[in-house]
């Protein structure tokens, strides 16, 4: 199937090249002219584990192709993506001015029937709105009753994971179609034949839902663990250890239950966000969802104050960052932990070095005055502390006899309590070594 893929970030991006790969032609589409630019040489402008290879696979078999041209990929593909960005309003609503902008630019270039699927995260009932903006925008010569062009539009969240994006799309747990007509239905589901996957098909406002209740569950399981997490410290309790007798439970499981600095990134931040606002639009207080969101923030607050009061003076003493994204795997900073703990580290005077694998370009345009260093090693030299804040699956393995040997004072606090199963190793080295929920080591 001819496809076109509107937006080439995190989502459209790894749908474009997946969708190449399981045998569509697609062509993609961004304003972005330098990323275009990029892709047009085969280089990638995101780390996501994979994605390389099947994006320069697919290029050589002309199976995708990158343009700056809304019209050029409205003309040729059947079947158009939207991915496109939803940031936050400070209201905390879905800002779809990009989404609304697409969608005029597609009307305004039909000329035949088209589907149009909704996959970046949007409230529900955004998709009437959008076959509203292309039916007003379509040509003066389609306008009027007799002489209008078909189109569908329809919704189909995304649920793939940043760090194992091209696993998640090739092996969805469910791919959910919100339709409108068995046209669409029958187009959506011939596109994704090859993934063999358990298909959901709803009605367009449940689709869409379904997308903003799962993102704000999983928010509301972490920080319910972190919740369970302060109660473990004031009594003496473990978190893993309670998070791995609640995970055995098939009713719970054990995913999404890691206790830690909180959550960030691009997605649950933003999506509870708009969804407290859709609820309170809709004459509904959603309080859980407005208290999941003040437990994440408190989380972010009492590590730093943990930190301040184990550090006693934080003015002047280096404080090493090991991981800035917002989760592994990946190098996006969006609305990452590590962001708020350096700016109040460093509102209290703190000298910041830090290091993580692939985050460090993104991260330089975040940070002022921070030195950014080329390894765990070099970033421990001088450090009167180690604070980890993204689970990198390198610092388990590092050397922290050769870590202490460099460091002012062998302290560490584990923002992901990534280093448990070495905690003992730790203690017999002479660490100080503070974790998340499991007592005060
Ligand atoms: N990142 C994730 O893990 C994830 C997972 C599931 C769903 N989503 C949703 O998918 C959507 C996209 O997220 P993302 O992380 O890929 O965002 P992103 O910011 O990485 O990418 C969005 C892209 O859209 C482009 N764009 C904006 N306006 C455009 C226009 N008029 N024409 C062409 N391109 C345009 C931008 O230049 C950018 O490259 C969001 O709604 C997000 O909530 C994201």
């Amino acid at each position: 199937m001819k496809i076109g893929i509107i937006g080439v970030g995190y989502v459209g991006l790894v749908t474009g090249i997946c969708l190449a790969e399981i045998g569509h032609d697609v062509t993609c589409v961004d304003i972005d002219t330098d990323k275009i630019t990029r892709l047009k040489n085969g280089e990638c402008p995101i780390y996501e584990p994979g994605l390389d290879e099947i994006l320069a696979k697919n290029i050589k078999k002309k199976k995708v192709t990158f343009t700056n041209s809304i019209k050029e990929v409205t003309k040729k593909s059947e079947v158009i993506f939207i991915a496109v960005g939803t940031p936050s309003k400070k209201c905390g609503d879905a800002d779809l001015t990009y989404v609304e902008n697409v969608a005029r630019e597609i009307g305004r270039n039909m000329d035949s029937y088209r589907l149009i699927v909704e996959k970046s995260t949007v409230p529900a009932a955004t998709g009437k709105r959008i076959e509203h903006t292309i039916e007003i925008n379509l040509p003066k010569k389609y306008q009027g009753k007799s002489k209008k062009i078909e189109f569908d539009v329809a919704s189909n969240p995304e649920f793939l994971r940043e760090g194992s994006a091209v696993y998640d799309f090739m092996n969805p747990d469910r791919i959910v179609l919100g339709v409108q007509s068995k046209r669409a239905e029958k187009i959506l589901r011939e596109i994704y034949k090859p993934l063999n996957a358990k298909m959901v098909v709803t009605n367009m406002n449940s689709a869409e839902l379904i997308k903003h209740a799962s993102n704000s569950f999983l928010a509301t399981k972490i920080s319910f663990i972190n919740a369970v997490a302060q109660i473990c410290d004031y009594v003496g309790g473990d978190v893993l250890e309670v998070a791995e007798g609640m995970g055995l439970d098939k009713r719970i499981g054990r995913s999404f239950l890691d206790a830690g600095v909180g959550y960030g990134g691009s997605c649950f931040p933003k999506d509870v966000d708009a969804f407290v606002r859709l609820a309170e639009k809709s004459g509904y207080d959603f309080k859980l969802l407005k208290e999941v969101r003040n437990i994440n923030e408190d989380q972010k607050l009492s590590f730093i104050k943990l930190i301040e009061d184990k550090l006693w003076i934080v003015k002047n003493k280096t404080i090493g960052i090991l991981g800035l994204s917002f989760k592994p795997n990946t190098d996006d900073m969006r609305s990452a932990p590590s962001i708020d703990i350096i700016k109040a580290l460093q509102a209290e005077g703190a000298k910041i070095k830090a290091y993580d694998p692939q985050a460090v370009s993104k991260a330089k345009d975040i940070f002022s005055n921070v030195a950014f260093v080329k390894d765990p090693y070099s970033l421990a030299k001088g450090c009167d502390c180690l604070i980890l804040l993204t689970e990198w699956a390198e610092f388990k393995e590092l050397n922290f006899k050769k870590i202490k040997g460099v460091m002012n004072h062998a302290t560490i606090f584990d923002g992901r309590n990534h280093l448990s199963s070495r905690k003992e190793e730790l203690k017999s080295l002479g660490y100080e070594y503070y974790s998340i929920g499991r007592g005060i080591v």
